[in-house]
């Protein structure tokens, strides 16, 4: 598909994207959830935390309230809309800005960020290994990227073993944890989900 088509199929999903509970992150366990494993995951705020693919930056604004100077980067404008009318209205604004980009192309400096956070992303970017090395320049060496991937129904996705090769081909120590738990998703899971966290 080409690139526009894509943006076009994202700008249509804008609107609803927030209904799912990983998403949307409106029931408070969930939400609680995801802060405690990104909390954990992260360095301690303010890190600088690039957001690559950040959709209605609810990631994004999560830790903005948690201390953290957050960039959103979404291709999609009608995400980036949503993110920026998210972020008017919430007292995290000061810490998150929102711009409107290629993630495999990040249009953040070289050496700007503590942190790559990408969720559900790197898998739909045409030539990955590419995008993390691009990752990688945006980041104060080492810096570090904290990748939630998953391999879901049908072949869509990356396995778990996929990501950590690609990761540690460009360089890096990966480390895996699984994200089986349904608390994170708002319902039971059977398929492979799981954060790649390297530095
Ligand atoms: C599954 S959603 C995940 C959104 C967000 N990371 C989250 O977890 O809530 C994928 C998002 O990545 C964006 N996206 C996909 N490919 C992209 C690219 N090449 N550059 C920028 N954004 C991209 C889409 O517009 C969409 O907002």
């Amino acid at each position: 598909m080409a690139a526009r088509d894509v943006i076009e199929v994202w700008d249509h999903e804008a609107a609803t994207f927030d209904e799912a509970a990983d998403h949307g992150l409106r029931d408070p366990e969930v939400r609680i959830a995801w802060r405690d494993l990104l909390l954990d995951v992260l360095p301690p705020p303010p890190a600088r935390v690039a957001d690559l693919g950040c959709g209605t930056g609810t990631l994004s604004l999560l830790l903005a309230g948690e201390g953290y100077a957050v960039t959103g980067v979404d291709f999609s404008p009608a995400m980036i809309r949503l993110a920026r009318a998210k972020a008017a209205t919430d007292p995290a604004r000061e810490g998150v800005a929102f711009v409107q980009g290629d993630a495999a192309h990040p249009p953040l400096a070289p050496g700007s960020h503590d942190v790559v956070l990408s969720r559900h992303v790197l898998w739909a970017l045409p030539d990955r290994a590419a995008a993390l090395r691009r990752w990688g320049d945006v980041l104060t060496p080492p810096g570090r990227l904290v990748l939630v991937e998953g391999r879901w129904s049908g072949d869509a996705g990356l396995t778990a073993d996929e990501t950590l090769a690609l990761v540690e081909d460009s360089g890096r120590r990966a480390e895996l944890r699984m994200l089986r738990q349904p608390v994170f998703w708002g319902r039971e899971i059977d398929d492979e989900r799981y954060v790649v966290v390297a530095g």
